[in-house]
């Protein structure tokens, strides 16, 4: 898919407050720091259009970024963020599941994994979660560049073995990097062929 066009809509805590769900909709979301934003500026192609930074807990609210005027592209807050108080987290549950659950015109969720580490549980409950509740879910392993391709392949060798303790299939997976654009095309052409059926 050509990127013709890329822009912010609006940042929202309030799902009713949301653009009208009109257009397929498509969400990163994933641990704080893992890359949801930096993905979604490498695959657009835009530097600065979602906010990144070295400090986990920077997107905060549900950002939608319209694509070619087709589709949006939604850039949530992080989960698992150790600085954060209790109550913040709980917040963040109501309302990213509410959003998730609620959202009518979201086709599937794009759930981010650090390539360099071990499945770990949140992501792995968070998957659970999504599978308990019908919501389509692909995964998408971040940081290629970080790390040898053989440790990146053994990290998703165990979590999908991981998930087919629940799941009879497991989903689909992309292995990315923002630093290099690995990826990225491919999960534009997923997009691409999920916007056309
Ligand atoms: P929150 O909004 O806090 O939940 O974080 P996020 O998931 O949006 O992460 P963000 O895109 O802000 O990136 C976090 C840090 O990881 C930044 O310092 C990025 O430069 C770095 N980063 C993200 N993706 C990559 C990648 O593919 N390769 C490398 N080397 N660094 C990356
Ligand atoms: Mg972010």
């Amino acid at each position: 898919m050509l990127i013709k066009s890329a822009e912010f809509v609006t940042s929202n805590t309030e799902v009713h407050k949301l653009p009208a769900p009109t257009l397929p909709e498509y969400a990163f979301i994933g641990r704080s720091n893992v890359g949801k934003s930096s993905l979604i500026n490498a695959m657009t192609s835009r530097k600065g259009l979602a906010k990144t930074s070295q400090k986990p807990g920077k997107t905060q609210l549900i950002n939608h970024f319209i694509i070619n005027g087709d589709w949006y592209l939604v850039d949530l807050p992080g989960y698992g963020f150790a600085q954060t108080s209790k109550k913040n987290r709980v917040e963040w549950e109501r309302f990213i599941r509410k959003y998730l659950t609620r959202r009518e015109n979201l086709q599937c969720v794009f759930v981010l994994i650090d390539s360099r580490h071990e499945p770990q549980k949140i992501d792995l409950d968070f998957c659970y979660w999504l599978g308990e509740n019908g919501l389509p879910f692909m995964l998408v392993f971040t940081k290629a560049d970080k790390q040898s391709g053989v440790k990146s392949d053994q990290n998703i060798a165990k979590f999908r073995k991981a998930l087919l303790q629940w799941f009879e299939e497991v989903p689909q997976y992309f292995l990315t990097s923002a630093e290099t654009r690995m990826g990225t095309d491919t999960i534009l052409q997923t997009i691409d062929e999920i916007n056309a059926n």
